[in-house]
């Protein structure tokens, strides 16, 4: 052998040495878990409660870094930008992974591409609700509210391309009015403001609603599955309360940059199993009205497969919904 090519062969060697050993040690210290909205919304609910487990079983912390904007994309896209060693990883969800390409025609990262699939954490049915003081008491006379005022009342969501944001641009095209778009960095401040009156009405993930609803802060008009929830048994399903067309659910999931060692990878995929399969963490989370995947369905595979179908789900559905709403501001 040439001493050129003895040269770079013994350093590949020893780049991948200290890589395996690296690995091997996995987690040697804190793991930051980054979130893309702002602190008590749904997606930061469930990473916090998933890693809060995660710290405890892999004896190091997983510290959540809320980095909102942008709909979520600011946060994943630094996420996907992060060294793929398993020290920086991320809560995505239906928005970013699956509805934001449709919408960002200059987004920096292909869901299906750019991140290594870790498993899928939580379904999380979405619900119409509105403010306590809000004239409709169901989703009929809500619906007819917004037609007769359409683009007048305020709809809270938390930016393009979020869960909230995109469900509701499904309902406005179902229901062909709309309402005036108010922005924040997540739904966890959107529901303060719910709470506190501020805003008329929104569509967001069961996690951040279950305890306003039941103490009455905010009302539920409907939760857009094809069953209620066992959380909240008293709120009518759409198809119950007249909107069968508005039928929707989010997920959220734990990625990793692309290209992670399949040693580091295994070790998250399992500590999310372990954290899944705990009964306290999963109590908490279907406290909050979570759909808990079982373990087929939370495999880095599946969560790969769903992300691809979302994509190609969202894309059309959105591209459509946004036609009908411009075909109405034409009007
Ligand atoms: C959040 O945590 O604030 C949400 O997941 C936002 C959304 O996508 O509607």
């Amino acid at each position: 052998m040439k001493n050129y090519v003895k040269q770079v062969v013994i350093a590949a060697a020893a780049v991948l040495a200290t890589g395996t050993a690296a690995s091997a040690q996995y987690p040697d210290r804190q793991i930051t878990f980054i979130v893309p909205f702002a602190a008590g919304g749904p997606t930061d609910v469930i990473a916090r409660i998933v890693g809060e487990y995660m710290s405890r079983s892999m004896g190091k912390p997983v510290i959540v870094e809320n980095v909102a904007g942008a709909g979520g994309t600011t946060g994943i896209t630094r996420a996907a930008n992060a060294a793929p060693d398993g020290y920086t990883i991320m809560m995505g969800h239906m928005g970013t992974h699956g509805a934001a390409p449709a919408l960002y025609p200059n987004i920096k990262y292909d869901p299906t591409k750019d991140f290594t699939p870790i498993g899928l954490a939580a379904g999380t049915p979405i619900l119409v609700v509105t403010k306590k003081a809000f004239p409709a008491k169901d989703l009929k006379s809500f619906v007819a509210y917004l037609k007769a005022n359409d683009g007048k009342v305020t709809e809270a969501h938390a930016g393009v391309g979020s869960v909230s944001h995109t469900t509701c641009t499904l309902l406005h095209s179902v229901i062909g009015a709309k309402g005036a778009r108010v922005t924040y960095r997540g739904t966890g401040p959107a529901l303060n403001d719910l709470v506190a009156g501020q805003v008329d009405y929104g569509c967001d993930q069961i996690v951040n609603l279950v305890p306003q609803i039941v103490s009455g802060n905010i009302t539920a008009l409907a939760i857009a599955t094809a069953q209620r929830s066992p959380a909240l048994p008293d709120v009518p399903t759409t198809k119950e309360a007249g909107l069968p067309e508005f039928e929707v659910s989010a997920w959220n999931a734990m990625f990793g940059p692309k290209n992670m060692p399949k040693d580091v990878t295994d070790k998250l995929v399992g500590a999310l199993d372990k954290a899944l399969d705990d009964e306290g963490t999963r109590k908490r989370l279907l406290d909050l009205g979570s759909v808990l995947p079982d373990t087929a369905g939370r495999t880095p595979a599946a969560l790969q497969k769903l992300v691809e179908s979302e994509v190609k789900r969202w894309g059309p559905v959105l591209k459509a919904a946004m036609a009908t709403e411009k075909a109405a501001d034409a009007k």
